[in-house]
């Protein structure tokens, strides 16, 4: 999907657990990547957009045996779980990585022998908490005592007791340069608030960090030593890396698309990112990705999700429900992106209704129906523009800027706001000119105010495309957008007078079911 041309821009998802069933986090995170993904690609650069699944760890094979299944056929029959939502959420993505592949296992072995070579990992043997559900290891202080007596993590994790031989990776040495890092590079972690927590985290001390297990064997062979398996994380995390080419340094992928853009990431799994994932890299000598973003959590209706609540929400159900597009926008839109927000069926639907119904569909419906009933069908001619025109125009044009700038602060609702800014806007100035007044008092003017209207929704069409990319590429044939014209390079090329359109489609239907809205 990436052109040879342009800069490069590198992003992921992380890869997921794969045996999970894929729920609304999932899809919350792939979304916002594919959106940036789609926006960079537009807007002319040669992207490279990395999703996939975790296959290995202690909480796989225990599935896998409770399946009757060995670990390898049960990872390829779940992972096909995730590789449907792909399709379903018509993610854009370039490749799809599972860690049970050949070239992962190459690359993390690679990873290993280097760190191996550099003295940065050493034989020792573990003792303390571990939660298999978090895949983490957990201090006596991080933990807390259930009324049953059951301690749990901070994550609500049970945690059991491990004594084992394992490897060790000299976390601790690298406390000081991680925090000279994070100084350096001020917009590595973000939002800021997460880098406060990343940072004092940090500065409250590293210990060295277990990196190989025995007592399990559903993982990645540590080189020279048949006992152990890697970390799952330190496994998981190498994905970044195998899927542009590692251990091959000097290959094209690799200098072209390492350091990554960008990592999305979910909360809860910022440290492993932005911690230990950057001590790994700079250990084994490669430069650490620019720039990680850990977005908030959704709860359902006020209450955290969770499948004994029962409250799970299905990404194919919602979609199917209210239609992808529909929950693309609502998704970005309801929350500032890093916040935690609410999924409600209200909230849905008032965005569904309100912002895309009454606000940008009815924009679009007016002036197209305008145009099929009073310009024969063809795109208007517009005659010498007054002030008006130019000023909604002039808004317009300048929406491009304002997306790249939020987009590159990774401030979705932001952009959405500007959007929808241009649409009040636009809805305004229609109201204002009252181009059916014109018809026959005016004709040449109706004409004028209609080709600006059609401009303005072009605009908007175009700069819409990653967010709800089904529904504007029907907009745009409605407009009469050449098929090959949809990128941002020809955001200034107008929209030519005298031609064809065919009949308006109302993009945005009302969701109907109002008698629902009250859950
Ligand atoms: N396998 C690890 C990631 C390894 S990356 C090298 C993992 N997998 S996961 O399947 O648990 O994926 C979790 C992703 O979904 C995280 O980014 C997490 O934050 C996100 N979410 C899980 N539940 C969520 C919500 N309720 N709301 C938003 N996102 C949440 O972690």
């Amino acid at each position: 999907m990436s052109g040879s041309e342009g800069k490069p821009y590198y992003i992921t998802t992380p890869i997921y657990y794969v045996n999970d069933d894929p729920h609304i986090g999932h899809a919350y995170t792939t979304i916002a990547c594919d959106v940036l993904a789609r926006f960079m690609r537009l807007d002319g650069y040669r992207v490279r957009f990395l999703t996939g699944t975790d296959d290995h760890g202690q909480k796989v094979e225990k599935s896998a045996l409770a399946a009757g299944m060995e670990p390898q056929a049960f990872t390829d029959r779940v992972s096909e779980n995730f590789r449907r939502l792909s399709q379903a959420m018509g993610y854009s993505n370039d490749d799809f990585i599972r860690t049970t592949e050949p070239r992962h296992k190459r690359a993390c072995q690679a990873l290993w022998a280097k760190l191996k070579a550099a003295d940065e990992i050493y034989l020792g043997s573990y003792a303390g908490w571990y939660a298999v559900r978090d895949e983490a290891f957990y201090t006596e202080t991080e933990l807390t005592k259930q009324a049953d007596g059951t301690l749990v993590a901070s994550s609500g994790a049970p945690v059991e007791w491990v004594e084992e031989p394992s490897y060790f990776f000299r976390l601790s040495a690298w406390q000081d340069r991680l925090l000279a890092f994070y100084e350096a590079n001020p917009h590595f972690i973000v939002p800021d608030t997460r880098r406060n927590e990343v940072i004092s985290f940090v500065q409250g001390g590293l210990k060295d960090l277990s990196v190989s297990r025995t007592t399990f064997h559903w993982g990645v062979p540590v080189p020279d030593d048949a006992d152990h398996i890697m970390y799952v994380w330190l496994d998981a995390l190498t994905n970044y890396i195998t899927a542009v080419g590692y251990p091959e340094e000097a290959s094209e992928d690799f200098t072209t698309f390492w350091p990554a853009d960008l990592h999305m990431v979910g909360k809860d799994i910022l440290r492993f990112h932005a911690v230990y994932w950057p001590a790994f890299l700079m250990a084994a000598g490669v430069p650490p990705p620019k720039r990680i973003f850990a977005h908030g959590w959704w709860t359902k209706e006020g209450q955290k999700i969770s499948k004994s609540l029962g409250n799970v929400i299905d990404p194919f159900e919602i979609t199917e429900k209210y239609g992808l597009d529909q929950v693309r926008y609502f998704l970005l839109r309801e929350v500032p992106f890093g916040n935690d927000g609410d999924f409600s069926h209200g909230a849905v639907v008032g965005r569904i209704n309100n912002d895309l119904a009454n606000d940008f569909g009815n924009l679009a419906q007016r002036v197209l129906s305008m145009v099929a009933k009073n310009c024969g069908g063809k795109v208007p001619e517009p005659g010498e523009l007054a002030a008006a025109d130019e000023a909604l125009l002039g808004q317009a044009r300048g929406l491009a800027v304002r997306l790249r700038e939020t987009y590159g602060e990774q401030a979705f609702h932001r952009a959405l706001e500007a959007t929808w800014e241009v649409i009040g806007a636009a809805n305004r100035y229609v109201d204002e000119q009252a181009p059916w007044a014109l018809r026959k008092s005016d004709p040449a003017r109706m004409a004028t105010v209609l080709y600006v209207v059609m401009e303005t929704v072009r605009y908007l069409a175009l700069l819409s495309q990653p967010v709800m990319p089904e529904t504007m590429n029907r907009l745009l044939d409605q407009l009469g957008q050449p098929d090959g014209q949809r990128s941002f390079a020809t955001l200034d090329q107008a929209l030519v007078p005298g031609t064809e359109l065919p009949p308006p489609q109302g993009v945005f239907p009302r969701y109907q079911d109002e008698a629902a809205v009250t859950s």
